[in-house]
């Protein structure tokens, strides 16, 4: 089924200057940005964002890093998008993703790994809304 997922390039990967690479993989893959926009966020909206994680032991760590710079922000539609894009960016941990994913090429740690995507359909759902309005999203043709 055409689905739409929420993707981030993180502060890490935007500071290395590939937001264009990483789109050109999402691009080659048949997926679609039907909304985008770059944010510098703050840590009220980062905490809120990953208020799943709140009592990780990582938490903290993971707001800090996701407020030390801006970030690229997009919508990506497609046949099966959240697990494409899970697909195209590989495991969490750089170091466990499969060559060529984009976490291998372009992450260094589990902390900055370069990009974040949407894991399941409901948290795509809400991820997307928590960035976008429906009006700010383009249905893809
Ligand atoms: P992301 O997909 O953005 O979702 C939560 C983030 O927390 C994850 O990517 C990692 O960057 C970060 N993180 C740090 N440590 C861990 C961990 N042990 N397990 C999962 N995520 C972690």
């Amino acid at each position: 089924a055409v689905e739409r997922t929420l993707s981030i390039i993180k502060p890490d990967a935007v500071a290395k200057n590939v937001i264009g690479q990483i789109y050109a993989r999402f691009e080659n893959a048949g997926l679609k940005i039907v909304a985008a926009k770059m944010a510098w966020l703050s840590a009220q909206e980062a905490g809120e964002f990953y208020a799943v994680h709140k009592e990780r032991p990582f938490y903290a760590e993971l707001v800090k890093f996701m407020t030390s710079g801006p970030v690229m922000i997009q919508v990506l539609e497609g046949e099966n998008a959240i697990a494409k894009n899970r697909d195209l960016m590989g495991a969490t941990d750089p170091k466990k993703a499969a060559p060529g994913t984009i976490r291998a090429d372009f992450a260094e740690s589990i902390d900055a790994n370069a990009v974040h995507g949407s894991d399941g359909q409901d948290t795509a759902k809400a991820e997307v809304a928590f960035f976008f309005p429906a009006m700010a999203v383009y249905a893809g043709r």
